[in-house]
């Protein structure tokens, strides 16, 4: 189903089957197979392809170049940076009788910087923010900023991204300037997220 008020560029594919809400934009050279739902105002960029089956959440943005396998799970407010690369088999192999996709999870307000690589098996926990280039090798704790090969924790850092404090500080997922920052629905998404890490942190 594709709503009336979606727009999709005449150069996409769009596979019978999979869903474009409301507000989507889907841009030159995309391809969304079937069962893959693309939330409300949420943005493909040039040339992203989404596996069958994945659901990207509302209001998340997907830049040039990302192909995203079936097993990955996009949530709301999330920005994938251009040439992201994701993965669904740990231990690839031609041939081999039974293959299981491995999961992987990009928490609701989570960033991608561009070029990181993403081990499937793995969350990106709420508002974290990945490096440039970085390569995600284990879970990502919400609100928090990683980068480096492997990806390991750096600094915390608010939903809006302008303060950065210390790992040792407790948990001050928004701030004051996430309120002057962030649009109402973003903020809202990212006080529930602080709610659900600091009881999950108590
Ligand atoms: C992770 C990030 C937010 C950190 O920014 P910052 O807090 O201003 O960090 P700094 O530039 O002060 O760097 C601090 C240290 O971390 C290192 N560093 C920063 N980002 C890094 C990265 N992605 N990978 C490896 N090391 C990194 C710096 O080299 C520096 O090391 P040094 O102290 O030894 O010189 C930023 O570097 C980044 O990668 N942003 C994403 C950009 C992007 O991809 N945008 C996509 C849209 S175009
Ligand atoms: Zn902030």
């Amino acid at each position: 189903m594709i709503a009336p008020d979606a727009f999709v560029h005449e150069t996409a594919i769009l596979d019978p089957g999979c869903r474009i809400a409301s507000g989507a934009k889907v841009w030159h050279f995309c391809h969304v197979r079937s069962g893959a739902s693309i939330g409300r105002d949420v943005s493909l960029a040039r040339d992203v392809y989404v596996d069958a089956d994945v659901p990207i959440g509302d209001a998340s943005r997907v830049q040039n170049g990302v192909s995203i396998y079936r097993g990955v799970v996009v949530g709301r407010c999330c920005f994938i940076g251009p040439h992201t690369i994701f993965t669904n088999d740990v231990v690839p192999r031609v041939g081999i009788r039974s293959w299981e996709v491995v999961p992987t999870t990009i928490e609701d307000g989570a960033s991608l910087g561009a070029g990181v690589i993403v081990r499937c098996g793995v969350t990106v926990g709420a508002f974290a923010l990945v490096g440039t280039g970085s390569v995600v090798t284990r879970d990502v704790p919400a609100f928090h900023m990683v980068h480096g090969l492997p990806a390991r924790p750096r600094q915390r850092i608010c939903a809006c991204g302008k303060t950065q404090s210390p790992l040792e500080w407790p948990l001050g997922g928004v701030l004051n300037c996430c309120h002057e920052n962030l649009l109402p629905e973003v903020l809202a998404v990212a006080l529930a997220e602080e709610r659900r890490a600091l009881r999950r942190a108590a």
